[in-house]
């Protein structure tokens, strides 16, 4: 009896230290060679920022207050709202006119859906950022100029000098777009005195127009002078609102502790098993990292990446949106769109540039056989808006990005179920767990005193 017992003992023993040992020796292995992709690869954690109180401060009043939509209707925040971790949860967005947030917003009478998926904005103050838009129509040049929709030819730049990154730039143009905030000549009253300026060539009319109605609000004339001390009243331009909606949107939506970060930070014990495994299938046999890569997990280059187009699409009388090459790209970049930066991705949905997909494992599926997904696409889910101006003409702009994708074929790659799921955890790993309430961004109140959206 006796022995039976003690025999018994040193075999579970020995079971539990052999396993002990696999195990050890497994997730060693694991760290050993993602610490070696990491370093190969030139993997970095996201960075805190930091910028003065009071320029953030005035940048999350200019964010959340509608005053800069021509209506008065629709702030930035509407389009990337705290509640739908800083996109809209659509898989197009609606501009002015439009009414409430989130996946139940609705299209005002009349209106147009905008063409694109609203970005989510975590992380955009990196200094990494050199291209901003699906387009990248606003980036900048090797030689460290701004280019952006404000340089209208013959050598004539509209932007203001003072802006200092493509964030900031980037905040000079949702003003600017009629179906965004600026809104219609057609259809809105004349209390709407931006809607009748040209979107192009009159871009610094709708920026002073709008830069007037801020410095007649108090609130702001304060907010402004406490931001930028060393600039006169009578010298605020636009371009200092947007330096300030740059430096909140950096602040609020900056997140440095997802596991992945962490992990990268040296704390092995950031990940589980299955995200670190995960992430060798992402960067090694998927292919994923040879775009999603560095310290943003995106090249910021642009690919053809077959996604089904939905929506009013981007050409003038053409439901379809020729991505890069619609900015200027060149033929050679149609239908090609910026990588996307994947942290905080299990947040983001709906995903693509048209946000074809509310499912993140069909985007993982559809990034292994990109060609494949859209043949197979169904696009009888969409919301009757999106339907409206998609379904007769799905099949014909399908049929042009097939044809397109017959001369520049995209290899499929083919991996199991389980490595599926590996990605998956990988992807969760992105998320910081602090990205997923931000509604403690939204300020009680705007200078404007109109209502916000919550
Ligand atoms: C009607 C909805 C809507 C409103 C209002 C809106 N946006 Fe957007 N935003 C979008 C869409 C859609 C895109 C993608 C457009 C594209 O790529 O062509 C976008 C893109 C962006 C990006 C680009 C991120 C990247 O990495 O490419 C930033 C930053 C941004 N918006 C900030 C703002 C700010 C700041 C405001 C207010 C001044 C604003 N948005 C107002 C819908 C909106
Ligand atoms: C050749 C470059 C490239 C490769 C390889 C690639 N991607 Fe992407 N990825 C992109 C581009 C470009 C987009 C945006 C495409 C669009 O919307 O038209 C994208 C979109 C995504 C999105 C949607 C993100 C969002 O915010 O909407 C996810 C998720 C994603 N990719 C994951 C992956 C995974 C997982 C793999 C590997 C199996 C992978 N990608 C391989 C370039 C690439």
């Amino acid at each position: 009896m006796e022995r039976t017992w003690i025999v018994g003992m040193v075999a579970l023993a020995g079971v539990v230290i052999a396993a002990t040992a696999f195990f050890l020796l497994r997730t060693t292995g694991t760290d050993h060679d993602l610490r070696r992709v990491i370093a190969e690869q030139d993997l970095l954690p996201i960075e805190a920022v930091d910028h003065p109180d009071a320029l953030v401060g005035l940048g999350r009043a200019l964010f959340f207050d509608p005053i800069l939509s021509g209506n008065r209707d629709i702030s930035c925040a509407t389009c990337h709202h705290p509640s739908q971790a800083t996109g809209d949860g659509l898989a197009v967005s609606i501009g002015t006119g439009g009414a409430g947030i989130g996946p139940n917003r609705v299209l005002g009478h009349d209106r147009e859906l905008v063409p694109r998926n609203a970005t989510e904005i975590f992380n955009r103050g990196a200094s990494e950022w050199a291209t901003m838009f699906w387009d990248g129509r606003v980036r900048l040049s090797r030689r460290g100029e701004l280019l952006t929709p404000a340089f209208i030819g013959l050598g004539v730049d509209l932007l203001p000098p003072a802006l200092d990154s493509v964030l900031a730039a980037q905040a000079m143009f949702p003003v600017t777009s009629e179906t965004e905030m600026r809104g219609s000549p057609d259809q809105d009253p004349a209390s709407n005195e931006v809607a009748g300026f040209d979107d192009r060539e009159d871009f610094p009319a709708i920026w002073d127009a709008l830069t007037a109605r801020l410095m007649a609000i108090d609130g702001y004339v304060a907010g402004f002078a406490a931001a930028f001390p060393e600039v006169p009243a009578d010298d605020i331009g636009f371009e200092h609102a947007a330096l300030a909606i740059a430096a909140f949107e950096a602040e609020a939506y900056t997140f440095t502790e997802s596991p992945w970060d962490r992990y990268l930070r040296g704390d092995d014990t950031a990940m589980t098993e299955d995200a670190k495994q995960g992430a060798l299938v992402f960067f090694g046999v998927g292919g994923c990292g040879e775009c999603h890569t560095g310290r943003l997990l995106t090249d910021q280059r642009f690919h053809v990446r077959a996604v089904p187009q939905i929506g009013p699409g981007k050409e003038p009388h053409q439901p379809r949106d020729f991505g890069r090459a619609g900015a200027g790209g060149g033929a050679e970049t149609q239908y090609a769109f910026r990588t996307p930066p994947l942290r905080n991705v299990t947040l983001t949905g709906p995903w693509t540039h048209a946000g074809v997909y509310d499912d993140l494992e069909d985007v993982v599926r559809h990034s292994l056989d990109p060609t494949a997904a859209l043949i197979s696409y169904d696009p009888a889910g969409l919301s009757p808006e999106v339907a409206a101006v998609t379904l007769e003409t799905f099949d014909g702009v399908r049929g042009a990005i097939l044809t397109y994708l017959e001369r520049r074929p995209i290899d499929p790659i083919t991996l199991t179920d389980a490595q599926v799921d590996l990605i998956m955890a990988f992807l969760e790993s992105l998320t910081d767990p602090a990205a997923a309430d931000l509604m403690h961004t939204i300020p009680d109140s705007v200078p404007s005193g109109l209502p916000i959206d919550r």
